[in-house]
């Protein structure tokens, strides 16, 4: 089930998003007693919307204690345009006093192998690579969620994610074999959208996170909004749309929207 949050601006928005973070931040710290705050952020549109409201609320939190990973990320440089890293860097973590050593990024040596061995024609050795950066990033998830989940996959306190007018969240494409990927982290070399060698987290990761929420704005999102919100599906035919696919274990779907993107919606 889902509860949609609709706001006439994006500003409104964007403060909107940023108390229901507070509000995921207390719930994890003070009513789970954790010591820290997992957070998955996804690029596109969202790091720009989220750091408008964050900005607001900069003292409710006890930066220290946050985790950061990206739902998914670009196989490029953690300086180039593309990343969601970099994007994520000028648009939040420039702004945020976030222990750098808790954003967990791509490890960029395996960037340059694999991208090289694209390059000069290598497939099999660039896939290789590609397993070892996804072996890579499931390490990273381990070592912050490792031992304290008796449970198969880690526990997010709050997954933050965009939706693409294909219907796509993370980097899982419709129809793409991804979607029924069961490990923790996917590798895609054949992205609709560019660039094309992406790692994401995948459905069942998403799906036993705390808090889900998807931020979409904008025109372009009103079809693929209705498809999501207000189509049934067949019981035994399961949608071909990733951001259908997102039915967390436990609890809602949020979904944060302009009035713009809500246009089409029956409410
Ligand atoms: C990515 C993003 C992606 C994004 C959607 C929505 O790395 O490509 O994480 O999944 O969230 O494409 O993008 P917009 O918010 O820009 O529409």
């Amino acid at each position: 089930s889902e509860r949609t949050i609709i706001k006439p601006t994006a500003g409104e928005l964007s403060d909107e998003l940023a108390d229901f973070v507070v509000k995921s931040y207390n719930t994890a710290i003070v009513t789970r007693g954790r010591g820290k705050f997992t957070v998955g952020i996804s690029g596109g549109s969202l790091p720009k919307i989220l750091a408008a409201g964050l900005k607001n609320v900069k003292e409710k939190f006890d930066w220290d204690k946050w985790d950061v990973f990206f739902c998914d990320e670009r196989i490029v440089p953690l300086d180039h345009e593309d990343s969601n890293y970099f994007l994520c860097q000028k648009e939040l973590f420039d702004h945020l006093p976030i222990p750098p050593e808790r954003i967990h990024v791509i490890n960029s040596d395996l960037v340059e192998k694999i991208n090289s061995a694209y390059k000069s024609g290598e497939t099999e050795k660039g896939e290789e690579f590609a397993q070892e950066i996804v072996d890579d990033y499931e390490k990273q998830l381990v070592s912050v969620f490792g031992f304290l989940n008796p449970v198969k996959y880690p526990v997010f306190d709050l997954l933050l994610l965009g939706l693409g007018p294909d219907g796509h969240t993370c980097s899982l494409f419709p129809d793409h074999p991804l979607l029924e990927e069961t490990l923790w982290v996917g590798y895609i070399d054949n992205s609709p959208k560019p660039p094309s060698r992406r790692i994401t987290l995948t459905l069942p990761v998403i799906n036993h996170a705390h808090d889900i929420v998807f931020v979409a704005t904008g025109e372009n999102k009103q079809d693929i909004l209705k498809k999501i919100l207000d189509e049934n599906n067949d019981e035994d035919k399961p949608s071909n749309l990733p951001a259908k696919l997102v039915k967390p274990v436990k609890g809602i779907v949020y979904w944060y929207l302009d009035q713009s993107a809500a246009a089409k919606l029956n409410l």
